[in-house]
């Protein structure tokens, strides 16, 4: 398989990177970070999540962040929104652009959402409706794609399915998330195998966290396959707080060092990039996750 000449990053540090941070991170310094990330060349970032403050206490500030950076218009920002409630307040916050999240697991959904998969494909009905009539496009996210916290490995036909119906139901694209960081190029293979059966690869995007140190293998993998988009998080920065021990996502700064490796275009400054990993990094009071950042800055 020929790979891609060129892959959108999805920038995912200020929503999926700090939603699991213990302190609150305050809103001037998420701005910031979005900031940079605009400046070093990201051309979509997943800004923050209309979630409940109770659930996610770091995202309690999303309509804030979304009113300020909305304004831009070279950068598509992004949200999540779990169900109608959601969708309205980053509709009212100048958000053009969001997501629903399902997963492929029972006991994952009810942990994250709490709702069986069901439920939460009844939440999404509405926000489809409401973004259909506002001209919005919808992301699809799929949870735990290979293996599940709570559950263990799952079926690829079960997450193909998850999928299938999030397209079927108008989602422009579905990224598939492994959670958990577990998987590994024969398991990412087989998952977008199954997959794909449904779905054209043009319209899937690889999601992956990095606790076995396995993503950089599973995008390369997903490229083979002709997958073209990747969400990433600056410094390897996250983890969700709804799954024990997984860490945070690949790191962008290691992506774009493969992809640049490869001759492959994605648009963005690694140097600029490394310059806020290791500024986020500071600021939370620890070193980058990112082997390229630490690599780069190695005197
Ligand atoms: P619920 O308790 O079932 O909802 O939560 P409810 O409708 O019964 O409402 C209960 C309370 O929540 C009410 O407030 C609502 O107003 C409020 P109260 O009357 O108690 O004061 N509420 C909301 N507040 C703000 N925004 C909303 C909203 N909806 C209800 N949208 C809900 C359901 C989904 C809201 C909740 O479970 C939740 O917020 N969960 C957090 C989910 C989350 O953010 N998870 C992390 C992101 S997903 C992820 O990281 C995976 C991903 O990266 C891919 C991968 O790696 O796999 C995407
Ligand atoms: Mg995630």
């Amino acid at each position: 398989m020929v790979l891609p000449t060129h892959v959108n990053l999805i920038e995912a540090g200020p929503r999926d990177g700090l939603q699991n941070e213990k302190q609150v991170v305050p809103t001037a310094v998420k701005l910031e970070l979005i900031h940079q990330l605009r400046a070093a060349g990201i051309k979509t970032i997943e800004a923050t999540a209309f979630v409940s403050p109770k659930w996610v206490p770091q995202m309690a500030d999303s309509s804030t962040v979304m009113n300020v950076i909305a304004k831009h218009d070279d950068v598509t920002y992004m949200a999540l929104t779990p169900n109608l409630k959601g969708f309205e307040a980053a509709f009212a916050a100048g958000c053009r652009n969001v997501a629903v999240f399902a997963a492929a697991s029972e006991t994952f959904s009810q942990k994250n959402t709490n709702c069986s998969i069901a439920e939460s494909f009844e939440r999404f009905i509405p926000v489809m409706d409401a973004a259909a009539k506002a001209g919005i496009r919808v992301r699809g996210y799929v949870s735990c794609v290979v293996g599940c916290p709570y559950e263990g490995e799952i079926r690829p036909t079960a997450v193909a399915d998850i999928a299938r119906r999030l397209f079927d139901m108008g989602c422009y694209e579905v990224s598939m998330g492994d959670t958990i960081g577990v998987g590994t190029p024969g398991s990412v293979r087989a998952m977008f195998e199954a997959t794909a059966k449904y779905i054209p690869v043009n319209k899937l995007a690889g999601h992956f966290h990095d606790s076995y140190g396995m993503a950089i293998a599973n995008i390369y993998a997903s490229m083979e396959m002709g997958i073209s988009v990747f969400d990433s998080s600056v410094a390897g920065l996250g983890g969700c707080p709804f799954a024990p021990g997984a860490s945070g996502n690949v790191a962008t700064e290691d992506v774009v060092y493969l992809l640049r490796g490869l001759g492959i275009e994605c648009g963005v400054d690694l140097d600029a990039l490394v310059d806020t990993a290791l500024w986020i990094s500071a600021y939370l009071g620890r070193a980058p996750a990112s082997r390229v950042a630490r690599a780069m800055t190695r005197h």
